[in-house]
């Protein structure tokens, strides 16, 4: 049986630990579906547009590598793409007890299993919501995203800075 796994996030912005995470998984399944949230009440900092955007042009390389939208249920989206594997990438302690719990509802909802995948020692650290932190205040970002999520990045603070 081929095996397709679907990876979940809000990939605002993807950073390099998602990307990590995305690529390993594109040497372990056959087909990976990249699923972001579509969640208004999160007031994303960049449009789901815009984040699709960012991941297709940073996986271009990885041809089993897709992307999509989603929201509602996470194992609804898995039905769609008929995914049988969730990943999850995991930093810490913290993670691990979020995720496990997520895990067994998305078993007990669906039958699909998730495999967790352990975030590289050099990207524990790094999450999303910090770079926007960093972002905000002219931290260095070169270790935390790829150049162009950077570029990107700068381009709304400069935005919010005009209005
Ligand atoms: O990058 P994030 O915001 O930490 O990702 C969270 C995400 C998208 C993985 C999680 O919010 C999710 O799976 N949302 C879908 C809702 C759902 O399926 N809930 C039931 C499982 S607990």
């Amino acid at each position: 049986m081929a095996n397709r796994a679907i990876y979940p996030g809000s990939f605002d912005p993807v950073t390099l630990g998602h990307l990590d995470i995305i690529k390993r998984s594109s040497e372990l399944f056959d087909e990976v579906f990249v699923a972001v949230l579509h969640n208004v009440a999160k007031k994303p900092m960049f449009s789901m547009g815009h984040r699709m955007r960012m991941i297709k042009d940073l996986c271009a390389s990885c041809l089993n590598v897709h992307v999509i939208a989603f929201d509602g249920l996470l194992v609804d989206a898995a039905g769609e793409v008929g995914a049988n594997i969730i990943v999850k990438g995991v930093r810490n302690l913290t993670d691990y007890q979020q995720e496990v719990e997520m895990a067994n509802i998305n078993r007990l909802l669906s039958g699909i299993e998730t495999i967790f995948l352990p975030a590289r020692a050099e990207y524990t650290h790094i999450s999303s919501r910090i770079v926007k932190e960093l972002a905000r205040y002219g931290g260095p970002l070169g270790e935390y995203v790829p150049k162009q999520v950077e570029a990107e990045l700068q381009k709304v603070m400069r935005k919010e800075k005009e209005t």
